[in-house]
């Protein structure tokens, strides 16, 4: 009689205990993207922080953007990783315009380092916006997306094209596991892997390579409605060197990324505000620790939250002067240390760079 009871008690607690797990996830998110705040907010309502170029990594290397690799970067609040894939013998390479300028690495590593980042830090939801230079498909990125064991924590939208309203909140992102959201510029195929999503009928953009401090707020680039559909703000300053090359503004990295000021990534945003009425969903910048933090406090105030990092983020590495001083670039060899397009997103055409490297070798200490 006491077992059959005993026996029934544990049917019952089973049941409840199993019908508990069906109904949801039990643990529920009290913090996301380092604030309670945010979680119950719109992924499409959040503004983020980007890394232009973000494996491109060299310190006083005139074709870097970033003194701090993915790691750092994640560490100190960047959420959006942007990368420019190549075709490197048939490998997807992270290069910057071209492989023999700056080679980032192969996808597949840059992957398997984000997923390692993520699995230990759980309550983060990170987007990626690849640049699709050489025409790869869909599903070739979605097998090296696989192979890092991405593809389980992608979130695929219900729909190829979602305004900014209806993405989910941080929070539910969190609970379902699926926080790593992925934008492509070019050949997105939402039929054969969703979560590799079309960027520009989701997201428009400002200018981009710009060499004036005026930042406007107008659509450079967009396929979809600009009205409702989230944006990314292109906020890094570029200098026009020899042969019309741009290079980026180190000098200038402090204020260009700082709170406010002409030229700061503050005041785009306010100029942003100004003309759409809300703050944009993506930062762009380049060597994101200039400013000492100012650009993770620029989303903190959109975000109406406090920054107030544990720890201190990283420190300046890159010096204006970076041209006296390319022998102490990190880069492997000689030639690509001293050679630069930031402009070239896909208009780079293999004179160009040649002409570049070849000014650049012959005496390009003014240039920077
Ligand atoms: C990334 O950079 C940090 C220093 O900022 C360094 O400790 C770490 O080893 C680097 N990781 C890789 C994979 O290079
Ligand atoms: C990448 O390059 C290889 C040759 O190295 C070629 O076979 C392949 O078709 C290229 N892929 C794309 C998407 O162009
Ligand atoms: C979370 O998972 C549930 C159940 O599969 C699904 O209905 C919901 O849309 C998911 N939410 C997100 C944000 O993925
Ligand atoms: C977009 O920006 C690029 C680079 O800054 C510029 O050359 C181009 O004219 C702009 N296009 C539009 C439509 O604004
Ligand atoms: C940027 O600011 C940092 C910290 O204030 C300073 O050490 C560095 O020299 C500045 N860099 C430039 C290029 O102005
Ligand atoms: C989020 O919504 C608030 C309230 O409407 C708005 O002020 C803010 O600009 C929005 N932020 C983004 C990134 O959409």
């Amino acid at each position: 009689m006491t077992s059959s009871l005993v026996r029934v008690a544990q049917v019952v607690l089973s049941f409840l205990v199993s019908s508990a797990l069906a109904a949801g996830p039990l643990k529920r998110a009290t913090t996301c993207n380092g604030f309670s705040q945010l979680c119950g907010r719109s992924f499409g309502n959040v503004t983020y922080v980007g890394a232009h170029d973000s494996y491109a990594v060299g310190v006083n290397n005139a074709a870097a953007n970033q003194d701090y690799n993915i790691t750092q970067q994640l560490a100190d609040g960047v959420r959006m990783l942007q990368m420019q894939a190549h075709n490197k013998s048939g490998t997807i390479e992270l290069c910057h315009s071209s492989c023999s300028l700056l080679d980032g690495g192969s996808l597949q590593d840059y992957l398997g380092t984000l997923k390692t980042w993520m699995d230990s830090n759980p309550n983060e939801v990170v987007s990626l916006l690849i640049v699709n230079s050489d025409g790869f498909s869909a599903s070739e990125f979605g097998s090296v997306f696989q192979s890092a064991g991405l593809d389980k924590i992608s979130y695929s939208p219900s729909a190829a094209t979602l305004p900014a309203s209806q993405w989910p909140t941080l929070g539910s992102m969190i609970d379902n596991g699926t926080r790593l959201v992925t934008f492509m510029d070019h050949h997105a195929d939402f039929t054969s892997v969703p979560y590799i999503i079309d960027e520009f009928s989701n997201i428009w953009e400002t200018a981009y390579d710009v060499t004036d401090t005026t930042f406007d707020c107008n659509v450079n680039r967009s396929t979809g409605d600009t009205s409702t559909s989230m944006y990314l703000i292109n906020h890094f300053l570029d200098t026009q060197g020899l042969f019309g090359i741009l290079t980026p503004n180190v000098g200038a990295a402090n204020q260009t990324n700082a709170v406010s000021g002409t030229g700061s990534l503050g005041q785009q945003v306010q100029t942003c505000v100004a003309s759409t009425g809300r703050n944009p969903n993506f930062m762009l910048v380049d060597y994101y620790e200039f400013g000492g933090g100012s650009v993770f406090q620029v989303a903190a105030t959109a975000n109406g939250v406090t920054y107030n990092p544990s720890t201190p983020i990283a420190s300046p590495r890159s010096t204006s002067a970076s041209s006296s001083s390319s022998s102490s670039s990190s880069s492997p060899s000689g030639s690509t240390s001293s050679s630069a397009p930031s402009v070239l997103l896909s208009g780079s055409t293999y004179a160009t760079a040649f002409a570049m490297t070849a000014g650049l070798l012959m005496g390009a200490a003014a240039v920077f």
